[in-house]
């Protein structure tokens, strides 16, 4: 299937019939991209998919963003291009696994932790969650619950780790968990990369393995300070934006985090270059949307995502939550 004009049309009529709204992740390929109703982070679709008009949402995106959505939206049917775009990151911790790990608390005779997930999650962790947070609102989640409550958060390490540096907090608990793609965008190709261009701005998705190393170099001195931006999908986009309003905005940018972002920084500022630190860093659950499974998807209805009534029931309030907190 080729991603031309006509399959475009017939993307857009298919919709049309079937009442959908097409939804694509930043990391989609480009012309998943363009032919979607709204590209965004994971923060931003969840918002449309809740508050969206239309009786079906297609997600291109990987399998828990389509659950998010249906768990906000139960009676919509929520379709997916292909349910096996998973996540290595969601799959890194189990329901099982977080209840044992509160249960060491409650054992330990201390008050039961709150529980905040990444959204990167399965339903079934998020049955199990006080508060999702997304990586655009992570540090305001963690904000908003009382500082001597203990917090136990999963399942991303690197972003734990910088949410613990923004909020300074000491009982913030992280899981050991870890997205494949971004934990190997490493600390020293990024100093490499940085060192050969040193007018370059740095744009660094907090779950990267290098987000760490990246604030330590700047604290050493060997990079400065405010060239390095900690963001969510989203904030980089915002961050082009006002930089490339900005007069003397930077020409360069070196982009840590998954590839498909180059597209969507590329459209809303092309004056500048945008370069990606590790090339390699595509997600192949998110390249399994194709120009072809979505066709399919708009054809045949499928693949559908449900989520068992009682399993939505329990993770809708934190889900609920994670939309009302923060940008
Ligand atoms: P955001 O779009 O929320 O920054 O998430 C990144 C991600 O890894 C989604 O899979
Ligand atoms: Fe999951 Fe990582 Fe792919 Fe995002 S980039 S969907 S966190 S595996």
């Amino acid at each position: 299937v080729q991603a031309d004009a006509e399959w475009s049309r017939e993307i857009r009529r298919l919709a049309e019939e079937r009442d959908a709204v097409l939804l694509a992740h930043n990391y989609q390929l480009p012309e998943i991209q363009d032919v979607a109703d709204h590209t965004g982070d994971s923060l931003a679709l969840s918002r449309i998919a809740a508050s969206s008009a239309a009786s079906t949402i297609v997600f291109c995106g990987v399998h828990f963003m389509a659950e998010t959505a249906k768990i906000l939206s139960p009676d919509k049917t929520v379709l997916i291009p292909d349910e096996r775009a998973g996540c290595s990151l969601a799959d890194s911790i189990t329901a099982e696994q977080l209840r044992e790990w509160k249960a060491t608390f409650t054992e330990a005779g201390r008050p039961a932790p709150t529980v905040v997930s990444y959204v990167n999650t399965t339903a079934e962790v998020k049955a199990e969650t006080d508060i999702c947070c997304t990586s655009s609102n992570a540090v305001d989640v963690v904000r908003s619950i009382p500082a001597e409550q203990d917090v136990l958060f999963c399942p991303d390490q690197f972003l734990g780790a910088h949410v613990k540096r923004e909020t300074g907090r000491e009982n913030l608990h992280i899981w050991a968990g870890e997205c494949h793609v971004h934990a190997g965008i490493n600390g020293p190709e990024l100093a490499d990369r940085a060192a050969a261009n040193p007018e370059a701005d740095l744009f660094i998705h907090p779950e990267c393995g290098c987000a760490t190393s990246a604030l330590y170099l700047a604290g050493d001195g060997n990079l400065p300070e405010d060239r390095v931006k900690i963001l969510s999908t989203g904030g980089m986009l915002d961050a082009a934006r006002e930089s490339a309003a900005q007069q003397n905005g930077p020409h360069s940018v070196l982009v840590a985090t998954e590839v498909g972002m180059l597209h969507q920084l590329r459209n809303a500022a092309p004056e500048i270059d945008f370069q990606a630190v590790n090339d390699r860093a595509s997600c192949r659950y998110m390249k399994m949307i194709t120009p072809a499974a979505l066709l399919r998807c708009l054809r045949e209805g499928a693949d559908e995502v449900d989520v068992p009534a009682e399993v939505a029931e329990r993770g809708r309030g934190a889900v609920e939550r994670m939309v009302t907190i923060g940008r």
